[in-house]
């Protein structure tokens, strides 16, 4: 058993335990403290932390994410931080509404209940939680999702609401050869077991905000826009929402049918100014679409 060390964190006040063999990120989010993080790669600098006191080292990283001279200076990036002494961390970024009232990590068993071809290569896959039995996360949250066969994930955004509890959806955009996503097309079958850790992330929507809400996505980056906006729908959001949806072409758009529904349930759609609902941002995002088609577009594009 790794000796474990504690880790006090400034200036919010808060200690856990961390092993020495654990990132601290991960010792964190298992003991349902929700710091502030990105990738869980060492890419994208969203956990970088000062360390006041204690021994820290770090396994691979980016240096885009932190250069030598910040390491010199005692900045560390939590996801690839091991501490190996008891440590006092000053946190850079956080937010105090989530840190301590986030949806704690869960690891389910899933049964896969259903395969879908939305587009020539964006494909959903709805899993139903076996055990337990449901599956918990704020709409915009992802999760990881174990490559069958594998200790490998793969990190994807539920296109599903919280609300909806008999099964979790995702939209997945295949890559030829991707170790998960090539599975889809075959490998991966109705009633397979896949294992999913989570959830992750900050892209929620924080309580006591007035101002109108803009969500833009395109191709599968949609998942996360598409599982605020059915949880908005079923909230009966007061704000205004606006939301651009982009593809490369029009037939890689998809649930156009439920957007719309969604658009025209939503209180904001009765505004006055017709350019302030929902429906008109994807009437927006279908020109735009159209215009992209008439370009004869080649290549792939970003699944977020
Ligand atoms: C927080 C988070 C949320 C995500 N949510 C989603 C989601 O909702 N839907 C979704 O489809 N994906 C999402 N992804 C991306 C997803 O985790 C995988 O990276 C992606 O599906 C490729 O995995 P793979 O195993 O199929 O391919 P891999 O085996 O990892 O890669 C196969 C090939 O595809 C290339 N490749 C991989 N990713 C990309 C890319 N983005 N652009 C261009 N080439 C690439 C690789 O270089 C390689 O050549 C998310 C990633 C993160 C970090
Ligand atoms: S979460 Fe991206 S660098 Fe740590």
């Amino acid at each position: 058993m790794a000796d474990t060390h504690r880790i006090s964190f400034e200036p919010v006040n808060i200690e856990m335990e961390v092993r020495e063999d654990e990132p601290i990120l991960d010792a964190a989010f298992r003991q349902g403290i929700h710091l502030m993080h990105g990738c869980r790669e060492g890419r994208c600098s969203a956990c970088k932390s000062f360390v006041m006191e204690g021994e820290i080292q770090m396994e691979d990283y980016s240096t885009f994410a932190c250069n030598d001279a910040e390491v010199a200076e005692g900045y560390v990036l939590l996801c690839r931080s091991h501490a190996f002494s008891d440590c006092t961390i000053e946190l850079l970024n956080f937010d105090e509404d989530e840190l301590l009232n986030s949806i704690p990590l869960q690891e389910v068993r899933t049964e896969v209940l259903d395969i879908v071809q939305h587009t020539r290569d964006i494909v959903g896959l709805k899993l139903r939680p076996v055990e337990p039995a449901v599956f918990e996360y704020k709409a915009g949250q992802y999760a990881d999702l174990t490559i069958p066969g594998t200790t490998a994930y793969r990190s994807f955004s539920m296109a599903s609401a919280p609300a909806t509890t008999d099964h979790v959806e995702f939209l997945i955009k295949k890559y030829p050869g991707g170790k998960f996503s090539a599975l889809l097309d075959k490998g991966i079958s109705v009633g397979d077991t896949i294992d999913l850790k989570g959830p992750y992330g900050n892209f929620t929507l924080k309580d006591g905000h007035v101002m109108p809400i803009v969500l833009i996505g395109g191709g599968a980056g949609m998942a996360p826009v598409l599982s605020l906006l059915r949880r908005l729908s079923e909230t009966g959001e007061q704000r205004k929402i606006r939301f651009y949806y982009g593809a490369r072409t029009a037939r890689d758009l998809f649930y156009l049918d439920e957007i719309r529904a969604l658009g025209s349930s939503s209180p904001t759609s009765n505004s006055s100014s017709a350019s302030r609902s929902l429906p008109t941002a994807l009437k927006n995002s279908e020109s735009s679409a159209s215009r992209e088609t008439s370009r004869k577009s080649s290549g792939r594009t970003s699944p977020s």
